[in-house]
């Protein structure tokens, strides 16, 4: 059966790189190029975290492209007390032989999305949506070509995990989501909330994984800053997983367990909520719905997505 294609737009930190894995290892998909923007590191950090992952999932290697590297407006902010300096946990990880295709990514992305059928590419964004943001305004004829856009960000129903209601990938660039999200392109968020409670991966999740092989090392092992500074947080190493769930939402469906469409709109000011996502739950706007939010995964029918795809 033929191959169901995607492309992903990255921040390459320690969560991006399992998700990043997950995906090059499902078979019905076919990743068709990276986009590396800014976020939890630089773009060219998240570019050679993204060569590293892909040279350890040992499976096809998709080119590379360095994508926008600062947000629209705002000042970059890293997240290196999450992810460490490197964003993948500061234990020495670089590519042997990889190296990043000469190319913008936003153009490459269009490029694609002209050659391909319509309809037939999904966008999977782990990071601020800068990229996506730019390749609408360049081309937003050319965008509407794509199948849905994926994102991981937004607090879903939730709260937040930079301030109370806002998600770090949105409150990075609230800009460039205000442009995504008013687009009208088929979208869904897969809220933070999608990666907590039963869902984070809990010590024996992380056992199985770590002890499965080399892929399943690597990929709990570059989460080593997240599972210390949990560890502090819940008192046992446990992994609250943002990527993979918004990974696992869009390439296995049947992990979802809730995933409904509002009204939203992207808080852009400076004040407190600034990159809130507000989610018209009880329709106060009279706004049409514009966004699928999935706030809640399966958690078994997740996690075991997460094995299968780790070889775990
Ligand atoms: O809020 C979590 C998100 O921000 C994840 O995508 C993480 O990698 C960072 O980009
Ligand atoms: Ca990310």
């Amino acid at each position: 059966m033929d191959k169901k294609k995607i492309i992903i737009d990255t921040d390459c930190g320690s969560d991006d790189a399992m998700a990043i894995a997950m995906a090059l290892n499902d078979e019905s998909y076919e990743i068709l190029m990276f986009s590396i923007v800014a976020g939890n590191v630089s773009a060219k950090q998240a570019a050679i975290n993204t060569l590293t992952t892909i040279e350890k999932s040992g499976t096809y290697e998709p080119p590379v492209y360095m994508g926008v590297e600062l947000p629209l407006v705002r000042e970059m902010i890293f997240a290196h007390e999450t992810h460490g300096n490197d964003g993948m946990g500061d234990i020495g990880l670089v590519p042997h032989r990889l190296t990043v295709t000469p190319g913008n990514g936003v153009l490459k992305m269009l490029e694609i999305l002209e050659a391909e059928p319509e309809n037939s590419v999904e966008v999977i964004a782990l990071g601020p949506l800068t990229n996506l943001a730019v390749a609408i305004r360049l081309a937003p004829e050319t965008m509407k070509r794509v199948k849905r856009i994926s994102v991981m960000g937004s607090a879903g129903l939730g709260t937040g995990n930079v301030t109370p209601a806002s998600e770090f990938n949105i409150w990075q660039d609230p800009e460039s989501a205000k442009i995504v999200v008013e687009s009208g392109l088929p979208m869904m968020f897969v809220g933070w909330d999608a990666c907590l409670d039963e869902a984070m991966l809990s010590a024996a999740d992380i056992e199985r994984i770590r002890n499965s092989g080399e892929l399943g090392k690597f990929a709990i092992d570059c989460n080593k800053c997240l599972m210390e500074m949990n560890c502090d947080r819940f008192g046992e190493p446990c992994l609250d997983m943002a990527d993979p769930a918004a990974m696992a939402a869009a390439l296995c469906p049947e992990c979802i367990e809730k995933c409904d469409k509002y009204y939203c709109e992207v808080d852009i000011s400076f004040g407190i909520s600034a990159g809130a996502v507000l989610v018209d739950v009880y329709q106060f706007s009279g706004k049409e719905p514009n966004v699928w939010i999935c706030s809640k995964l399966k958690p078994q029918v997740y996690k075991d997505y997460i094995f299968r795809t780790l070889h775990a």
